[in-house]
């Protein structure tokens, strides 16, 4: 018989919305006619911008001619992408990159999972507490944790707990750690880390010889000055952090696919003798081996993101979310509820009210307002107590979920 990974088997199940749709279920049964509002997706609801239709549009046609026809592109993306990732999103903010040192992919998600495989499985993890849970469940995966506690921790990972008390800042780790993940806007807290806080984990990390692996998946949400749109904003980022952008929250791009990996030249692990080598050359290599590139169609859609209308519609759709955000955030300030997140994100982060368990809150607001969110704990230990919304829904039913938040929940 073929021995399995026995890894996977250290995993729970998904259990969170597993859960969350058998609760849905039951209430369902029980009350037929309601009306349910979602605010826990994590997917978007708006169309893909008229500009990216277009140029999909266009790129359908060359497919279909022999003269303008595209196979295998290149694994790490077509330069004409590549050039508009680099001009806009870090020429603009004076950071200069090779174009060898960014990565079309086909989503953030496959990025930040799979780029674990090019650090040895002795290395130690770093995760935020609570975090979004493709980091953690992939070093599972690998081998890099032993089992899971009581305590819903993982043996072998140090949780870096982000609460209201500390501001939602991870405090640097007390014991050596390798291999960094920072999301930046946070999922699921919708806070975000000044250019002072990140510079402490850089510094750290030039310090120690960690690396940073730091998801800025939602980046166009940032609207504070303080809030830096690229780690490479920071002095000395370059030698020691990976940072991972993504179209989908940005663009609308969660169904069709695409986003983008940076891993400069002069980040470096060593192996076992102390000898440095350029993760860039083993993400190349990893990426040429095991991906064949993001469909053209979809590339040339990422493109039109970058061109005068894109650009202009991109904001429009941002913006749609964010004032969703603050129909929320203010909504629930207004109740004297404790409420993070919703300014650089489109993620809103409440302290359940009466020290509530998340998921009596969870039953609590289904029950009286018909309205669904994710319990915090779904997200790890220190989601305890906390509960999240989301601004991707429609303005209709985000001000709805208010209005019944505001007249029917008691608390
Ligand atoms: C923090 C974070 N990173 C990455 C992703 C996945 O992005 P993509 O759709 O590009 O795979 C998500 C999606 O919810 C996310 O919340």
């Amino acid at each position: 018989m073929a021995l399995l990974n026995e890894n996977y088997l250290k995993l729970p199940g998904s259990y969170l919305f597993a859960e969350i749709a058998r609760r849905i279920n039951v209430f369902k049964g029980d009350n037929p006619e309601a009306n349910i509002i979602r605010l826990g997706i994590g997917d978007v609801t708006r169309p893909l911008p008229p500009a990216v239709i277009t140029a999909m549009h266009k790129a359908v046609d060359e497919m279909g001619q022999a003269a303008t026809f595209r196979g295998y592109g290149p694994e790490q993306g077509y330069g004409f992408l590549i050039q508009k990732v680099i001009e806009n999103d870090y020429t603009s903010r004076g950071i200069a990159l090779g174009e060898d040192e960014v990565f079309i992919s086909d989503g953030a998600k496959s990025d930040v999972g799979n780029i674990q495989e090019i650090f040895a499985v002795a290395n130690t993890v770093a995760i935020t507490d609570p975090v979004y849970p493709v980091y953690l469940d992939t070093n599972v995966m690998a081998g890099r944790t032993g089992e899971l506690g009581g305590d819903g921790k993982f043996t072998g990972i140090t949780y870096l707990p982000c609460n209201a008390e500390n501001k939602f800042t991870p405090a640097l780790p007390n014991t050596k750690v390798d291999i960094i993940y920072l999301c930046v806007p946070n999922n699921p807290t919708g806070t975000a880390l000044s250019k002072t806080e990140l510079k402490k984990w850089v510094d750290y990390a030039k310090k120690s010889g960690a690396v940073i692996l730091y998801d800025s998946a939602y980046e166009a949400y940032i609207t504070e000055s303080d809030i830096p749109h690229s780690i490479y904003e920071i002095e000395g980022a370059k030698e020691v952090a990976i940072e991972f952008r993504s179209f989908s929250k940005t663009a609308g791009f969660t169904g069709t696919r695409c986003a983008y990996t940076v891993v400069p030249k002069t980040v470096m692990a060593v192996t076992a003798d102390g000898t440095p080598h350029q993760l860039n050359k083993l993400w190349n290599r990893r990426q040429t081996t095991k991906f064949n590139g993001t469909p053209y169609i979809i590339q040339r859609g990422a493109e039109a993101v970058y061109s005068p209308e894109g650009k202009q519609q991109v904001k429009a759709v941002v913006d749609y979310y964010m004032a969703n955000a603050k129909i929320i955030r203010e909504g629930l300030i207004s109740l004297g509820l404790e409420v993070y997140g919703g300014v650089n994100a489109p993620y809103i982060w409440l302290k359940t009210p009466n020290n509530l368990d998340s998921w009596d809150f969870f039953d609590k607001l289904l029950g009286e307002t018909h309205i669904v969110g994710t319990p915090g704990t779904g997200f790890g230990p220190s989601g305890a107590g906390y509960f999240r919304l989301t601004a991707f829904g429609n303005r209709e039913s985000t001000e709805e979920a208010i209005i019944r938040i505001k007249t029917r929940l008691k608390i």
